[in-house]
């Protein structure tokens, strides 16, 4: 049924794609930006006080690393004179003395820092950065020194499954109120090195149980997020909790994008701010109008009783597997290419040795292969 369109509540700006580490996971698109196309502070700063006016409540800054940005805190600033919820999202990594001081000076609401892995080895390797966990974990001390509350944020895939429990207890030794143990999700560079990345179907039961004993024993102490990965549910998730219904993202250079991998949609085109208001685009740009509520859906959606649910899940992930943006999502039980899934956990299983190579993510040609 078609609905109205109600203003969007949540915005992810990826300020920058230059990024300290080379994480394989990441969801960031395989032609990252170079530091020229990003958008200056008057750009940013014109975007969100349009945001604001919007009605939009929370901006999570993320990039690539967002702390990159020499502008940050007079951006933090700008929402926080809007009274715009403020979320960073950091890797943690090289962060001059006094900055976060300055973000919690400028209005920053939270912290949301990234562990690549549980131990200071893993870490290192999937970032391909030295020394990068342990100033992780000297950027988490800096952040509870200034009071702000901290996620830990652990994209899990097939090298550090086996850490998740002690993801658990480094998040609770950092004083972190949430950790996300975050399923990788094979947008971006993650698609481009999904066999690499992909657990196997016994570790993925042991993550599940692990998880699911830690959320009842530190109910109340730390929260613990946890969605089972894609590849081995039943349903899909509600991606942007349904296509440009109430978040989006802006990309770098300001183009603006239901989600972060819609731009693989090659079909669509996406429009940039200040060749049209943020508004306009959110109303009227057919890429948002092209999934957004019901009527885009054909079956098995359109007659699903979960169609208000999941929005018919991923669009992008129906790209990817099924070659058509339109499809149900192959998570789902019901798409006639949900095998396929099964089948590509299968393949990955019998990848020679442990797991193949994966290419660490680099703005420029893809060229380095490790593991
Ligand atoms: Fe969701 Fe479509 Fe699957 Fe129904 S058929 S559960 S709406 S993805
Ligand atoms: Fe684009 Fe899910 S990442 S809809």
């Amino acid at each position: 049924m078609t609905e109205a369109i109600l203003p969007p509540i949540a915005m992810l700006a990826e300020l920058t794609h230059r990024c300290p580490l080379q994480c394989a996971y990441c969801s960031n698109p395989v032609e990252l930006l170079k530091a020229n196309r990003e958008m200056d502070t008057q750009g940013w700063i014109a975007l969100f006080e349009e945001a604001a006016d919007l009605g939009i409540l929370q901006v999570h800054l993320s990039g690539g690393e967002p702390t990159l940005r020499s502008d940050l805190a007079e951006l933090i600033a700008c929402l926080a004179g809007r009274g715009v919820y403020t979320n960073l999202i950091t890797a943690g990594v090289g962060i001059a003395e006094g900055r976060i001081e300055a973000f919690a000076a400028a209005g920053l609401d939270h912290v949301q820092l990234s562990f690549q892995g549980a131990k200071p080895e893993t870490t290192e390797k999937i970032g391909n950065h030295r020394g990068a966990h342990e100033k992780k974990i000297e950027t988490a001390r800096r952040v509870r020194e200034v009071g702000l509350p901290l996620t830990i944020n652990a994209p899990i895939h097939r090298h550090n499954m086996h850490e998740v429990p002690d993801f658990i207890e480094m998040a609770l030794a950092l004083g972190a109120e949430r950790l996300e143990i975050a399923n990788v999700q094979y947008a971006g560079w993650a698609l481009l090195n999904r066999d690499a990345l992909m657990p196997d179907r016994d570790a993925v039961e042991r993550e599940v149980q692990i998880v699911e004993e830690a959320q009842e024993r530190l109910r109340g102490i730390m929260t613990i997020d946890f969605v089972t990965p894609d590849y081995f549910a039943i349903y899909p998730k509600p991606c942007m909790g349904g296509w440009a219904r109430d978040a989006f993202m802006v990309a770098p250079d300001g183009t603006v994008l239901p989600c972060h991998a819609a731009s693989t949609i090659k079909s669509l085109n996406f429009e940039r701010f200040g060749d049209w208001s943020l508004g306009r685009i959110w109303r009227d740009s057919p890429a948002f109008n092209a999934f957004r509520g019901t009527d885009w859906m054909a079956e098995p959606c359109r007659s699903c009783e979960r169609q208000e649910i999941d929005w018919g899940g991923c669009r992008c992930q129906a790209m990817a597997i099924a070659g058509d943006a339109a499809a149900t999502d192959p998570a789902c039980i019901k798409s006639p290419l949900h095998a396929r899934m099964g089948a590509l956990i299968d393949e990955a299983a019998r990848m020679p040795g442990n797991a193949p190579d994966f290419q660490y993510r680099r703005i420029g040609k893809v060229v380095e292969s490790a593991a």
